[in-house]
């Protein structure tokens, strides 16, 4: 009787830092190069710290091994899109700024006949419904055309359906009232066993497609452009691409919101704004 062959894998040495380096690096180059997916100027260390959890759900002993899975499965590289990028969002998260957008930025886009807004990293789309309510609200959502983008074509259907779970909308409520909320927020949604499906005319004039902040180009000139807690998984150089590109398409004194954790301040984009205050910049010419 031949001997049988051991079941279980002989447990492999932790990588060097060097090692696990080098395969990321090599993962990212692949997904880039057979997807298009670019996520080769990610903030390191989230990045590392996402692929990581992402091998260890798919009970693989490498990042290497994770590569082959990733380049020959295509499930495999849905779970990564979803796996290595932070979806988290709420409805008038931060509510400060939307404060802050309803006193300062309202006024200002009073003003123009036609209001053009570019949410960029909109997630599953509850800050979009936020921004349509408070527009709503201030008589001004008729004139608006909102493009909400994201690179991923899963929480864009989310953000499409507007379903979200009932449980979510006590916390939402609350953070609408602090955000100045003016109406009773249970109007704008009609609950349906445990979920909660936001009215259909908030969609009227929201377009979402998907768009790539890392390869993307401008497809439009913008009045406001709101990309929120998307910039800080990003490293340097990716944010400075991004800088450029909302800087490229905003109208002149148009408006730019940026997440609590982000800032303009010390990049080389500082000049060309003014600040409002919780992270809403005016572009000065
Ligand atoms: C943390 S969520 C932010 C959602 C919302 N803006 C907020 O602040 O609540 C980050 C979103 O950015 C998107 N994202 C990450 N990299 C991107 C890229 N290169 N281009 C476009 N969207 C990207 C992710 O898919 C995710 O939905």
């Amino acid at each position: 009787m031949s001997t049988p062959h051991p079941t279980s894998h002989t447990p492999r040495p932790t990588p060097s830092p060097d090692l696990e380096e080098i395969e990321i690096q090599l993962l990212l180059e692949g997904v880039y190069r057979l997807y298009g997916f670019d996520f080769r100027n990610y903030a390191p260390s989230s990045l590392k710290r996402r692929v990581r959890n992402l091998m260890e759900a798919e009970a693989l002993s490498s990042i290497s091994a994770l590569q082959d899975r990733v380049l020959h499965d295509t499930s495999c590289m849905e779970r990564f899109l979803l796996g290595v990028t932070v979806h988290v969002t709420a409805m008038f998260r931060d509510p400060g700024f939307f404060v802050r957008f309803r006193n300062q930025v309202v006024p200002l886009l009073s003003t123009y006949p036609f209001i053009r807004i570019w949410h960029a990293g909109c997630s599953t789309g509850q800050e979009v419904y936020s921004l349509a309510i408070l527009l709503l609200e201030e008589g001004l959502y008729h004139r608006c055309r909102i493009y909400a983008t994201d690179m991923n074509e899963r929480v864009l259907q989310k953000a499409k359906s507007g379903i979200y779970p009932l449980e979510l909308m006590q916390e939402y409520t609350q953070l609408y009232l602090k955000a100045g909320g003016k109406r009773s927020f249970s109007e704008y949604y009609t609950a349906a066993y445990d979920n909660a499906a936001f009215r259909a005319s908030l969609r009227e004039n929201i377009i979402f497609s998907q768009h790539n902040l890392a390869t993307d180009h401008s497809f439009n000139e913008f009045h406001v452009i709101l990309c929120r807690n998307v910039l800080i998984y990003f490293d340097p150089v990716l944010q400075k691409r991004v800088h450029q590109l909302f800087y490229d398409s905003l109208c002149p004194l148009g408006i730019l919101g940026l997440g609590r954790q982000e800032t303009l301040r010390l990049t080389p984009y500082e000049p060309h704004y003014e600040e409002l205050g919780d992270r809403i910049y005016r572009r000065l010419h």
